[in-house]
């Protein structure tokens, strides 16, 4: 039987556990290894299929492919057959028809994946479905905690931004309640979705309230392609209010981590100065994207899911 990831709500606390720790496996060979090439995924073909953009998703998983000895290739919507209006089953079908083993794909449409999880006999990843989850980035960030606290169990984690349009935070909740964190939202009413809280989350709209005490302060990005006018005045009066500077970081614990999804909108989520000190470890987010998402494919084609 094939597996799929789709999100973080189909899985256990156990099943997220096995993967963050092959991920921490993983990840020695990804800044450790004198030579980048294990051979776990030797003869499997992985594709990536993005209907939107990326940089740090896409080449993460292109890399942990290559890493792993797949033959990887990329496609997207334009420049593909899907520019002249061939649906997504359709490409789904014929890149199945290829070979592939692993479908990655993201796509604007929430439960696109899902969909083609039924139709397809590659196992699927969501690599980011519309608004709903995000889960390899979820499990980066919580290989991230986990390298800086030690545990997931007990931590405060104040997610800050634009909740409404996240799969980020959707993911990174059902992922940290699971494994005990105590989860805050803050951000402008506007951008918090109705009935957030019923996702086991403490809801905000001043940030400050939602950064006191925490052990990990995570800015979103601001999704100015997602927004309808008038959610917020301007980025200006956003980060007046709701952006992360030195000073908001101190109501934060002394040992705080700042993270961030990326792609960052500089001086709007984070202030530069909180994004380039020394409590920052978005770089290293990016680090444990390549192992996480190495694990992911090696336990869907080997078993652990
Ligand atoms: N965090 C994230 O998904 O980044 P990309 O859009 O660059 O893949």
């Amino acid at each position: 039987m094939k597996h799929d990831l789709l999100g973080l709500k189909e899985l256990s606390a156990e099943q997220i556990k096995n993967i963050l720790s092959e991920a921490a496996d993983m990840k020695k060979i990804v800044v450790g290894a004198k030579e980048k090439k294990i051979k776990n995924l030797q003869g499997k073909t992985v594709v990536n299929l993005f209907y939107e953009n990326s940089t740090r998703t896409r080449l993460s998983f292109e890399l942990a492919a290559k890493y792993m000895s797949a033959n990887a290739a990329n496609i997207s919507s334009s420049g593909s057959s899907v520019a002249k209006g061939e649906t997504l089953t359709d490409t789904a079908e014929t890149i199945n028809a290829m070979g592939t083993d692993i479908l990655v794909m993201r796509h604007s449409m929430s439960g696109a994946p899902h969909m083609l999880s039924k139709l397809i006999s590659a196992s699927v990843v969501n690599a980011g479905d519309g608004m709903n989850e995000h889960p390899t980035q979820a499990l980066l960030d919580m290989l991230t905690m986990i390298e800086h606290k030690g545990h997931i169990e007990g931590l405060k984690v104040a997610i800050i931004g634009d909740i409404y349009h996240s799969r980020v935070v959707r993911s990174n909740i059902y992922g940290l309640t699971k494994l005990g964190a105590e989860v805050t939202v803050g951000g402008p009413s506007t951008l918090m979705p109705m009935g957030i809280e019923e996702l086991g989350v403490k809801v905000f709209n001043n940030i400050h309230e939602a950064i006191v005490d925490a052990d990990v302060v995570m800015g979103l990005r601001i999704q100015l392609e997602r927004q309808k006018k008038g959610l917020f005045p301007s980025v200006r009066e956003y980060f007046r209010f709701f952006g992360v500077d030195d000073s908001r970081l101190k109501l934060a614990k002394p040992d705080a981590i700042v993270m961030h999804p990326g792609p960052v909108n500089r001086g709007v989520e984070l202030s530069t100065t909180v994004i380039d000190g020394e409590k920052s470890v978005i770089t290293q987010q990016v680090t444990s994207g390549v192992a996480v998402r190495m694990a992911v494919m090696d336990m869907l084609i080997h078993g652990g899911f």
